[in-house]
């Protein structure tokens, strides 16, 4: 009896002190690096940034945006515009990062912290950025539409479809 107690405390004590080795071991693998990751949801409906003309996304759709510990952007998402043309939206329409002030500006999004024009909608966005995360902290993530570009001194028509706030989703800021 007094064995079995004796051999049970040992593994016991052994079992404690491995876990606890390995415990540390891994604390140091996630901590460093850490990669932040930022985020814009377009929920259908929602009017998070105000504007003029503007009354509430009209689809729905994500971006997010993931820095690699080289400090390059991966950014995937996808922007489920129904009916709209699945190839590249470089000159019909607009997909930036940009400061949110210019949603009151005649040309939104603009000029582009990031420019996705070369996506598409209705299909995976697979791209990345040579940029860091707090590039983009605190800006917005616009789908405009241009009718009609500058022409001389008329104005450009532009409208959005789409506006939504950069979101933080894992913050690194504190673990270094
Ligand atoms: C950073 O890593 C990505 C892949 O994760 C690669 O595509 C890119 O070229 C790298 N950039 C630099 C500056 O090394
Ligand atoms: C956004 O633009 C406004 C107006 O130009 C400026 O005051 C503000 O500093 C800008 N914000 C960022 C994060 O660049
Ligand atoms: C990104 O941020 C870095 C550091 O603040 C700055 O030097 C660089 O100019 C920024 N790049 C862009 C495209 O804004």
């Amino acid at each position: 009896m007094k064995l079995v107690y004796f051999l049970s405390l040992l593994v016991a004590l052994i079992f404690a002190d491995s876990t606890q080795a390995s415990a540390t071991r891994l604390a140091k693998k996630w901590n460093k690096p850490c990669c932040p990751i930022s985020r814009c949801v377009f929920n259908k409906g929602d009017q998070l940034v105000n504007a003029p003309g503007f009354s509430g996304n009209t689809f729905n759709g994500l971006l997010q945006f993931t820095q690699s510990p080289n400090n390059t952007l991966q950014i995937s998402g996808f922007i489920n515009i129904q009916g709209a043309i699945n190839e590249e939206v470089e000159g019909v329409y607009n997909i930036h990062v940009a400061n949110c002030s210019t949603a009151s500006t005649p040309t939104p999004g603009d000029p582009p912290t990031i420019d996705l024009d070369f996506e598409s909608f209705g299909l995976p966005i697979l791209t990345s950025a040579d940029l860091g995360i707090s590039n983009i902290t605190n800006q917005c993530c616009f789908v405009v539409e241009e009718f009609a570009v500058f022409q001389g001194s008329i104005p450009p028509k532009e409208r959005i479809y789409g506006v939504a706030p950069v979101e933080t989703v894992v913050d690194c800021t504190n673990i270094h």
